[in-house]
């Protein structure tokens, strides 16, 4: 095992030498597999296994912050005092000065709206949160090797643990907080039922697909009795009223630590019912989200006691729905202010 890192080092470090852009050693595929690697590694052996390997990925970010030290970015000159000019010709009958809602505002009003006819409280997350919220809470212990799954911005500055502040990579970061907050409406006899609808960042590489900057719904319901039936029901419910037609579910065994068991959940293409078309990609079925089972120890760092209540949640990109909905074909558009985008919503 140890050889097999050792290996790996090896030629990460000649990769690195290698590369103009040094921050993509921390994605390189060689790593990736090492990270993949610990799935099949004996239970007795994982604990030490992720430790080198978290040890290999500190080592490779040292190197790149060292890289990049020093060097200085070009900034644009930019006349802040020169008169903004708003009479520029634009596409569309609208002046300037005239504003829309933005095509992911709107959806994500009428998300909200769904939810809450459904009986579920809409939050709002933040846009800095703690790692505590981001992960102990939700069963990554500190060293957690799926921590690694989600490339989380972090900043200098630190919490009272000593840990880098980060922008939150997903709307989970909430679960604990509502939990703790409507824990007393379960001794009342009444379900956890609450929505988180906000905005998540991620260190991706961009393309049509992935944008550093996007939007999640978080769903989570906690209660006597609640088992997986409830969850697809809810979200199968949800969709078919967000896309207005009939749809068939799927949902297919997944890991995340915060829910056991987890699934994936796929829906029936909304646009061509199974036959196959671009939405889809000629598959028929969309893989939108990710959901499960609330684990115990997700409830128990919230004082829920799992031995009496149960619970699901759900995270589900708000950007994809969109996009499915409208045709849009470039994550990156809902980000790049540009006017004739978004006057067409
Ligand atoms: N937080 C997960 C992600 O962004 C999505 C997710 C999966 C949220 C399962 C959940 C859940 O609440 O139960 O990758």
């Amino acid at each position: 095992m140890n050889d097999t890192i050792a290996a790996a080092r090896e030629k990460l470090l000649q990769q690195f030498e290698t590369l103009a852009n040094k921050q993509d050693i921390l994605k390189s595929p060689e790593l990736r597999r090492l990270m993949e690697g610990i799935r099949d590694i004996p239970a007795v052996d994982r604990a030490t296994y992720g430790q080198a390997v978290n040890a290999l990925k500190v080592e490779l970010s040292e190197k790149v912050a060292a890289a990049s030290a020093g060097q200085t970015v070009a900034l644009p000159a930019i006349d802040v005092t020169a008169p903004c000019d708003i009479n520029t010709p634009e596409p569309s009958s609208l002046s300037a000065g005239q504003g829309t809602v933005h095509p992911l505002t709107q959806e994500m009003m009428r998300v909200s709206d769904i939810f809450g006819r459904m009986g579920f409280r809409s939050y709002e997350s933040r846009e800095i949160d703690d790692q505590y919220h981001m992960f102990e809470t939700l069963n990554f212990p500190k060293g957690h090797p799926a921590r690694d799954d989600y490339d989380t911005f972090m900043t200098v500055e630190r919490d009272h643990d000593g840990d880098p502040l980060i922008a939150p990579a997903h709307t989970s970061t909430m679960q604990n907080r509502i939990l703790t907050e409507q824990r007393s409406n379960l001794d009342n006899g009444e379900a956890i039922a609450a929505v988180v609808i906000d905005r998540c960042f991620r260190n991706e590489d961009l393309d049509a697909r992935h944008e550093h900057t996007f939007y999640q719904v978080e769903g989570i319901y906690v209660d006597r009795n609640v088992h997986a039936g409830m969850l697809v029901a809810t979200l199968q419910t949800f969709l078919e009223e967000y896309y207005g037609t009939k749809l068939d579910v799927r949902v297919n065994p997944f890991y995340f630590p915060f829910t056991e068991p987890s699934f994936e959940f796929a829906l029936s293409c909304p646009f061509c019912d199974k036959k196959g078309c671009s939405v889809c990609s000629y598959e028929g079925w969309i893989e939108l989200l990710g959901c499960g089972m609330i684990h115990p120890n997700v409830l128990k760092a919230a004082g829920i006691d799992p031995a009496v209540y149960t619970g699901f949640a759900w995270g589900c990109g708000i950007d994809r729905l969109v996009m499915m909905k409208n045709s849009i074909e470039d994550i990156r558009h809902f980000e790049s202010a540009k006017l004739d985008f978004l006057r067409q919503f």
